[in-house]
């Protein structure tokens, strides 16, 4: 019978380690801000779940306001994807996880028109108290679109350190080769004095071992 608390001590830990997991996995990254025209583009946006909100439905809302303009919904999920009729209409993808951490969409060929903010609202509820949200978080996304993907500012200093080191790099085992070599064949030559001398050294050796012994 001590088996059964064992058994549900080892879930236990079982659970615990598992909940560590996944929520060491969500990670509520920032979505990109600029974005290349004729390209998709990922609206990034991630809410994580705490414990209790596992059981609830989540309700995500995403709304565009152009530069000037008022929020409309574009696209929403309530227990399937639907997509608002808007300038929009047949470019926008759901692009978001099954567990609805990740509830990002795609826009597919951006046009130098839609840069602008895009909110997505998040709202977990329980089935049954559908007037009592637990959660609600929302996120604003400013977006740029620009013509062409323009080169990031510390990619071009990164790649100007590579280039630094390398050289630098290059000439320090060029400079090593030539200290070695040199050091080299000076250890060479004195190897070679040596051993002309080694040839005389056993005469002398002989006789000065033969002193001690005598006294
Ligand atoms: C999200 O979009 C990317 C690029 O369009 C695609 O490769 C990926 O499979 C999509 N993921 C989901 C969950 O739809
Ligand atoms: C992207 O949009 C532009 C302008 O709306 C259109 O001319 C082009 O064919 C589209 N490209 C793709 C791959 O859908
Ligand atoms: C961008 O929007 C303006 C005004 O809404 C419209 O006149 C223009 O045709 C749009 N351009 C593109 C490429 O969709
Ligand atoms: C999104 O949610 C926030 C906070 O709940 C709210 O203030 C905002 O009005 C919502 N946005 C839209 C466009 O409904």
């Amino acid at each position: 019978m001590a088996a059964l608390p064992r058994l549900v001590c080892a879930s236990s830990v079982v659970l615990v380690v598992w909940a560590g997991f996944c929520s060491a996995v969500c990670v509520e990254v920032p979505s990109e801000t600029e974005a290349v025209q004729g390209k998709d583009m990922k609206l990034l946006c991630i809410s994580c779940m705490k414990r209790e909100e596992v059981t609830a439905n989540t309700v995500v809302e995403w709304f565009y306001r152009p530069e000037g303009g008022k929020d409309e919904p574009i696209y929403e999920y309530r227990k399937k994807n639907h997509e608002f009729p808007s300038r929009f209409s047949g470019r926008l993808q759901w692009n978001g996880s099954k567990d609805m951490q990740d509830v990002s969409i795609t826009v597919v060929n951006v046009t130098l028109n839609d840069s602008g903010i895009y909110t997505c609202n998040i709202t977990r509820e329980f089935e049954f108290e559908i007037h009592r949200p637990l959660f609600t978080s929302s996120r604003l996304i400013h977006l740029t679109v620009v013509e062409e993907a323009g080169e990031d500012f510390t990619s071009v200093i990164s790649e100007i350190m590579m280039y630094i080191l390398l050289v630098f790099l290059t000439l320090w085992l060029l400079i090593e080769m030539v200290y070695c070599y040199r050091k080299v064949s000076k250890a060479e030559e004195a190897a070679q004095e040596n051993a002309t001398d080694y040839l005389a050294i056993p005469s002398e050796n002989k006789e000065n071992c033969a002193v001690p012994v005598e006294e």
